[in-house]
């Protein structure tokens, strides 16, 4: 009798240990349980952490207008030694125009041919120096009347070269009294990549020259002329974004309402452009401006999904709704026109006269960002001031409240109807893996549209926003992949109510001073880029979608995920986390299929929890593909210990 019940008790433990080791996952393919929204996937962006000036904006000069600091030439150093003798200062006097109010005198007292004087600039901590690449300069100068130029410019090393030793060299000549724009293409020949470079401006002859503005570009994405870094254009197009989200997050907000986005102040040419101070602690050449958010939409095949300031900046102001706020409702009216409006409209001239004849295509524009911070309750009021005007001119456009379901500390929008509204969620991995199997299960689905506008998990139990957060690298790790993997996965389940979703923050320079947040997803230097492992997790979701949501069972705290199918070639794809630190096998059933192709493919995402990606070593988590074989309705899968898998099968 004892022996008996040992015997039954093992079996019933090994049949218990069995099916608690090989969970199912079920996916019920016989319907489709909704659609998968076409633009789920997209991006996010704003000036934070050098995102575009020293990072996506490929002006290599940092300070190129002189109004980084109204105490002195920041990140400009005088040229002299070697005989020379020179100074630099700041000069109010004589401005180019009303943007550029701030000029660089440059006072030479001695130098001679082999004894060059002048000015240097570093670069957004260093210049990059490729081989055979063409440089395009821009200078804004004028001198006084005894000068007898030229200006000599160069990409020198880092030490300086005293005319010696320059990656590439040119001149202007023809300097007057009066202000003048030069250009010049410098051209490097065979040579080691370094950003151990600056730029430099020298003279031989004694002299007083005024620099206005001076701008040097390399190759750009498309060889647009005030374009963007095409290695980092590169990882963004590889992500296949359906919608790019600007111009923020708080830099669409300002600290005041003064330093808030005016975009009519960042379009035309560069030298027109005064800049602004950014909420993140620098100042913006606003060389990124309108214009250019829209043509690296157009660039990627991405659409814009348009912030608009609202009447409220971070310090707490906000505009009064009523006749305080009307101004602002024109402005954003004249931004939509601006955007969509044909040669007929005078903001869709404007932008045909800045060089795009084509409308943009529009069709979501937010209203404002993060309006839950506005302790005057105010927002209400400024969105539906917003709502009639917006709704009256461009009846299909559709608005989104920054008032998300789940943040809302203050009232939801009640005076006019969102028709989507924004959330944003940056939590721990561990809490991301908690809330995602139930995330959005019980939201309306004949409520307004989700956004999930700005998300990211962290690794440590530092919130971004705590200073501690600052001793750990500026992008995550794979633990933090995983808590990304699990929030995807949910917010793909839900993709009928979740329309739209993007990371946040997206880039960093990673120098030492480049960041003010972490986690980021895609960090770089001024010569080279690289994803976190949670690039490479976004990168395999959105790449590998259908239409089709498929319903799952089996999403837990051990294995999450989703499954859709794309209703045209049939194929099916399933998404699994596994966040344990040992492999898990998992039991699949396909429900609702009679039989499957035998052979699927397997993407890969894994590693220890720590592992990461870096500028030093940038590939060290990357996804791997490999063949499935056996595949059935029915079959088990093995996911590594902390891994992504999307497995792409076929049903016959
Ligand atoms: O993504 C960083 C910041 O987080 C955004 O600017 C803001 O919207 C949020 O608080």
């Amino acid at each position: 009798m004892k022996k008996v019940s040992a015997l039954f008790l093992g079996a019933l433990a090994a049949a218990f240990q069995c099916s608690a080791a090989t969970p199912s996952f079920t996916v019920d393919a016989s319907h489709s349980a909704g659609n998968v929204s076409p633009r789920l996937y997209g991006l996010m962006t704003e000036e934070i952490n050098h995102s575009y000036d020293g990072g996506l904006y490929a002006e290599l000069i940092r300070n190129r207008n002189f109004r980084d600091s109204d105490k002195d030439p920041a990140h400009w150093s005088a040229i002299t030694g070697n005989g020379a003798e020179a100074n630099i200062a700041l000069d109010t006097a004589n401005p180019y125009n009303d943007a550029l109010t701030t000029s660089l005198r440059l006072t030479v007292t001695k130098a001679a041919k082999d004894q060059p004087a002048g000015a240097a600039n570093e670069g957004y901590w260093g210049i990059p120096v490729t081989p055979h690449t063409k440089y395009r300069v821009t200078i804004l100068a004028r001198a006084d009347e005894n000068f007898s130029g030229p200006l000599h410019v160069s990409l020198a090393s880092e030490a300086g070269y005293f005319g010696k030793g320059a990656f590439a060299s040119g001149e202007i000549s023809g300097l007057t009294k009066d202000w003048k724009k030069f250009e010049v293409t410098l051209k490097t020949g065979s040579l080691t990549p370094t950003t151990k470079a600056r730029f430099d401006i020298t003279v031989d002859h004694p002299g007083t020259v005024w620099l206005g503005m001076v701008s040097l570009f390399p190759p750009t994405w498309n060889n647009r002329p005030n374009g963007l870094r095409k290695d980092i254009m590169q990882m963004m197009v590889d992500m296949n974004p359906k919608f790019l989200r600007f111009p923020g997050g708080n830099y669409v907000e300002g600290d005041t309402i003064e330093t808030r986005f005016e975009w009519k102040k960042t379009i035309g040419p560069i030298e027109q452009r005064p800049g602004h101070q950014c909420p993140w602690g620098y100042r913006s050449t606003d060389g990124l401006g309108l214009l250019e958010f829209l043509e690296w939409c157009e660039d990627m095949h991405a659409e814009p999904v348009l912030a608009v300031y609202a009447g409220y900046s971070l310090r707490g102001m906000h505009v009064n709704p009523g006749a305080d706020l009307a101004p602002f409702v024109q402005d954003a009216l004249d931004e939509i026109e601006y955007v969509t409006g044909d040669a007929s409209t005078k903001w869709g001239a404007q932008r045909i006269k800045d060089g795009h004849r084509a409308p943009f295509p529009l069709h979501y524009v937010e209203i404002g960002n993060e309006d839950w911070f506005d302790k005057s309750f105010s927002y209400d009021a400024r969105f539906t001031q917003f709502h009639n005007a917006i709704k009256m001119k461009y009846p299909t456009l559709k608005l989104i409240s920054t008032i998300g379901n789940d943040q809302a500390s203050i009232p939801h929008v009640k005076s006019s109807k969102p028709d989507m509204s924004d959330e944003h969620y940056y939590k721990n991995a561990d809490d991301f893996l908690k809330m995602s199997p139930t995330y959005a299960n019980n939201y309306d689905r004949h409520g307004e549209e989700i956004f999930v506008g700005e998300w990211a998990a962290h690794e440590t139990s530092f919130p971004p926003w705590d200073k501690r957060s600052s001793d750990e690298p500026p992008t995550p790790n794979m633990k933090a992949a995983i808590g990304d993997g699990a929030f995807m996965a949910a917010m793909e389940r839900n993709s009928d109510i979740i329309k739209m979703q993007c990371y946040a923050p997206m880039f960093v320079n990673v120098n030492p001073g480049g960041r003010q947040w972490r986690p980021d997803l895609i960090g770089y230097d001024a010569i080279s880029v690289y994803g976190a492992p949670s690039y490479y997790a976004i990168q395999m979701f959105s790449r590998n979608v259908g239409d089709q949501i498929l319903s799952v069972d089996g999403a837990d705290t051990t294995v999450q995920g989703c499954a859709t199918r794309n209703s045209r070639s049939g194929e099916i794809f399933i998404k699994l986390v596994n966040p344990q630190a040992t492999e898990q096998a998992v039991n699949i059933q396909i429900k609702g299929v009679p039989a499957m192709a035998s052979k699927g493919t397997a993407i890969t995402l894994a590693g220890k929890t720590d592992d990461t990606n870096s500028i030093t070593e940038p590939k060290h988590v990357v996804p791997v593909t490999t063949i499935v074989n056996d595949v059935h309705p029915d079959f088990n899968y093995t996911l590594p210990a902390n891994s992504i898998v999307v497995l792409k099968l076929k049903g016959r």
